[in-house]
């Protein structure tokens, strides 16, 4: 899809807020994309935004390696608002005076709002607003001047009206500041002239003739996981082009209870998708067997992944075309600056893509949207509810949730636990409001008694941790009712089990998954 007109583009500097302010900005129905904040101002020109933002960013504009901007950029005459890093950046290069501090300003403050400005309209005079900096501004470029303060700073926000270039000290795109979304309509609206036409059933109607028009007759193959991703790209694409989109799901015997069954009902019999069941779990346990090491488990599986989609793929003529649910997040090159961790450990996360060798061509539909678009669009298009705000699950599946060797035995035993995990979670309300919740089967013993007779059998760990994106979490604290309930059912219920545990090891320094 080409980027609509009238966009607003967000120059990454490498906050952890930045994908934060792209998703506000959408949600004002205004197209927004991130691009790293070394583009440069002609290619920022090509792509004919109505307004730029500098987000903020972890360095200081003194330091060695701090991301510069491309200083034409402020000669474009199009509207930016720069973003504490943003703002100390836009301070330094047009002439202003930072000051390099190592006194951090975290949390609430006050703005009191000394001048009219489109930025601050109908803001009243004083706002709670968060802060999170420790250089600050000490003296600003002469034609701005300085619209806001708080007790910190004189400068929290500053404008040059004429040229419409703007900077605030504070973040608007967190919850912590109440005014930040009127603040971020301002621009969007008053100052950059924006008109609200992003939402979802636009990018519906509009993807569906360009996946047309770009696929024409050919035949497209899609790995159909049962994960929101993937079922959204097939409900869109078989809108597009009908049967012309073969749908593979592979059963690799590693999937939840009921899982296959479910997602044949949905698919071929609800919506009459061109599907085909690749049950391979004999294959997949086979390569397993003995296998205790997790990432050599991760490798097994993607290789046979590829291998069974391969021999399915070949099965069909004249496909031209392999669709995948890759989404913006996915997409976004992510900026590290002093070496932000977080970046690197969630690579190996990106598995199961398909070999180059298959010679197909890439169609990517949702690549522009955030899985919170992603969901509304499935809503739209009637994915029933308990896919389209299921919680994630791993590629490798229940192997990575069976601490050491994987069989049938176990995934039995894991797949019973699991499945009473999930049924009391959707019961008690609770399935929705964590980020997961999954049991784990432990290899080791331990002692019990059940009835008179003493008992010699494994555990379960319960996982259930609350996060946002799943980059960090920690586990949720449930009612104890509620635990006592699944870990008493778990215990009757699951023969092989005699005692459950309850995980509470936040991540970091802990994962999400045991393996
Ligand atoms: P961790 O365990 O790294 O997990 O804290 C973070 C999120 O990623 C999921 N996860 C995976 N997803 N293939 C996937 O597709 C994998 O190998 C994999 N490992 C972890 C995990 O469920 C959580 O949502």
């Amino acid at each position: 899809m080409d980027v609509p007109a009238k966009s607003i583009i967000i120059l990454d500097f490498g906050s952890q807020y930045t994908q934060l302010i792209a998703r506000r900005i959408r949600e004002l129905n205004v197209y927004s994309l991130i691009v790293r904040y070394n583009t440069s101002a002609e290619k920022i020109k090509l792509l004919d935004p109505s307004g730029i933002i500098l987000s903020g960013g972890p360095a200081s504009v003194y330091s060695e390696n701090a991301p510069a901007i491309d200083p034409e950029i402020f000669n474009l005459n199009i509207p930016i608002l720069g973003i504490c890093y943003g703002l100390q950046l836009m301070v330094h290069v047009l002439g202003g005076k930072v000051d390099s501090s190592s006194n951090r300003e975290f949390g609430h403050a006050e703005l009191i709002i000394n001048e009219t400005s489109p930025l601050l309209h109908d803001l009243g005079d004083k706002q709670r607003v968060w802060m999170s900096h420790s250089d600050k501004v000490l003296s600003i470029p002469s034609e701005f001047e300085s619209i806001a303060e708080t007790e910190n700073t004189r400068h929290a926000a500053i404008a040059d009206n004429s040229k419409k270039i703007f900077g605030i000290q504070f973040h608007p795109e967190v919850a912590h500041t109440p005014c930040g979304m009127k603040l971020l309509h301002n621009f969007v609206f008053s100052v950059c002239g924006c008109a609200a036409n992003w939402s979802m059933s636009s990018f519906i109607e509009t993807t569906i003739p360009d996946m047309q028009s770009k696929i024409k007759n050919d035949k497209v193959i899609l790995g159909l996981s049962g994960g929101v991703d993937s079922s959204v790209t097939a409900l869109l694409l078989q809108k597009a082009i009908g049967d012309n989109l073969i749908c593979v799901f592979v059963n690799n015997g590693l999937l939840r209870s009921g899982e296959p069954e479910f997602i044949e009902e949905v698919f071929s019999n609800r919506f009459l998708l061109n599907l085909h069941v690749e049950n391979a779990s004999d294959q997949f346990l086979q390569k397993l067997e003995g296998i205790t090491e997790p990432e050599s488990k991760r490798k097994i599986i993607g290789h046979e992944f590829i291998e069974v989609f391969n021999n399915v793929a070949e099965r069909f003529k004249n496909v031209v075309y392999l669709a995948q649910g890759t989404t913006y997040p996915d997409v976004i090159e992510s900026v590290s600056i002093n070496d932000n961790p977080s970046a690197v450990i969630k690579s190996h996360h990106n598995v199961g893509g398909l070999p180059e060798t298959m010679n197909l061509e890439l169609i990517e539909p949702l690549r522009t949207l955030f899985k919170d678009e992603v969901r509304e669009v499935g809503r739209q298009l009637g994915l029933p509810g308990e896919l389209n705000w299921r919680q994630p699950f791993p590629g490798p599946g229940l192997a990575v949730r069976i601490i050491g060797a994987v069989d049938k035995v176990g995934l039995d035993v894991l797949r019973k636990a699991d499945k009473i995990v999930h049924d009391e979670m959707v019961r008690a309300e609770f399935y929705y409001r964590v980020w997961q919740s999954f049991a784990v089967l432990l290899p080791v013993r331990s002692v019990g008694v059940m009835g008179d007779e003493r008992t010699y059998e494994n555990a379960i760990a319960l996982r259930i941790v609350e996060s946002s994106d799943g980059m960090t979490a920690d586990w949720a604290r449930l009612p104890h009712e509620l635990l006592s309930k699944i870990s008493n059912r778990i215990i009757n219920e699951v023969h092989g089990i005699n005692r459950v545990c309850y995980d509470i090891s936040s991540k970091p320094p802990g994962t999400i998954e045991w393996e």
